[in-house]
């Protein structure tokens, strides 16, 4: 690419009156096409009029001219590897951002500090620990959408700015347990390898479509049912409010993962075997997970209520929590089109409690 020496010959013209005005005349642009209102104000699915509203299956060029503009013929490469729209779209997307942008809250204004409360020692232990590893998965859900972005073609826009405000959700949830667990005296309790490794199976996938499988569908998918089940372990109206917030925020990226998983095996059913091997090593993980106390234990003592309740119960209320989590989870693969019950790398003692809410999980 060669750059211009500046016109110094319009400058001339230009003083003297004598503009260009190409840009006015001679466009290609859709002079006359008026997006409208609709009640909320102007919404994404509103602009998506025009050949602005068309998004190619293919681009044709990777610059970051906006869908609908006259682009020069000598643009630059921006070198994107995403190009195939349905490795990243999502039928939700510009509904889903919309309210992402619409639903935004402060960790600092918006939860009620002040009415936190001495609690049980080791109800606030538990607490703490739990804080510590959602603390620290969080961040994975920023990280990975923001490693890819770039790489995604400009003409899938609003999947790049959906994930924008994921980057921020996250940053935010990654706050509010991390404050949570130093506002009430227990501080934070202990990172795991386990929990880590994780993570970086996410971090490391060699592909979007690897890392959004072994995210939005799996690791928060069962962060959200954690948060749905928000009341049930919450020891105060401080943590309830939390559990709430951070769940319509979670429950946004499970559905785009969801709703985008199906997009991509409606259009290339061939891949399924791909996502089901994702999965199977993601699970793997996750059922070490389900094994390891810091999780197991903080969860179970907060809906048992105190150390005595929770061993008299046992696993009790951890395999209903578990159940619910998992069935949850098989609900989305149904959904997306990639049914996993009877092929989930979950030991069978891990699936006891599936067999119990199995039917009383709304989808
Ligand atoms: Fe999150
Ligand atoms: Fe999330």
């Amino acid at each position: 690419m060669t750059i211009e020496a500046t016109d110094l010959e319009y400058l001339r013209h230009a003083q003297e009156g004598k503009f260009d005005w190409g840009w006015l005349r001679d466009t290609k642009s859709e002079w006359g096409v008026r997006a409208k209102p609709s009640k909320v104000g102007l919404t994404m699915r509103d602009i998506a009029i025009g050949s602005y509203g068309d998004v190619p299956d293919h681009p044709a060029r990777r610059t970051m001219a906006p869908r609908g503009s006259d682009v020069d013929p000598d643009v630059p490469d921006m070198g994107y590897t995403i190009n195939d729209k349905a490795e990243v779209w999502s039928d939700n997307l510009l509904e889903l951002y919309e309210e992402a942008v619409s639903r935004q809250w402060s960790a600092t204004r918006d939860i009620p500090w002040t009415q936190l409360e001495e609690l049980d020692p080791d109800i606030e232990h538990a607490m703490c620990q739990l804080s510590t590893v959602l603390s620290e998965v969080e961040m994975v859900a920023a990280d990975f959408p923001a490693k890819w972005l770039w790489r995604i073609n400009h003409d899938f826009v609003e999947a790049k700015m959906f994930l924008c405000t994921q980057v921020m959700d996250e940053a935010r949830h990654t706050e509010v347990f991390r404050k949570r667990a130093l506002a009430n005296g227990g501080g934070l309790g202990k990172s795991k390898s386990v929990v880590e490794r994780f993570l970086k199976l996410i971090l490391d996938a060699q592909t979007y479509d690897e890392g959004s499988a072994l995210m939005h569908l799996l690791g928060e998918g069962i962060v959200l049912s954690l948060f749905r089940a928000g009341e049930l372990i919450a020891p105060s109206p401080v943590e309830k409010k939390i559990f709430r917030l951070c769940m319509q925020d979670e429950a946004r990226h499970v559905a785009y993962g969801t709703m985008h998983l199906r997009y991509r095996l409606e259009r290339d059913p061939s891949m399924a075997e791909d996502f089901h091997s994702y999965l199977d090593k993601g699970e793997e993980i996750i059922g070490m997970l389900f094994t390891t106390p810091e999780v197991v234990e903080s969860t179970t003592l907060l809906a048992a209520g105190s150390l005595k309740a929770a061993e008299e119960l046992g696993l009790g209320a951890a395999d209903i929590l578990r159940g619910r989590v998992i069935e949850e989870y098989l609900q989305r693969c149904d959904h997306a089109g990639l049914p996993r019950r009877g092929r989930v790398k979950l030991a069978p003692e891990l699936l006891v409690g599936v067999a119990r809410v199995n039917g009383e999980v709304a989808s």
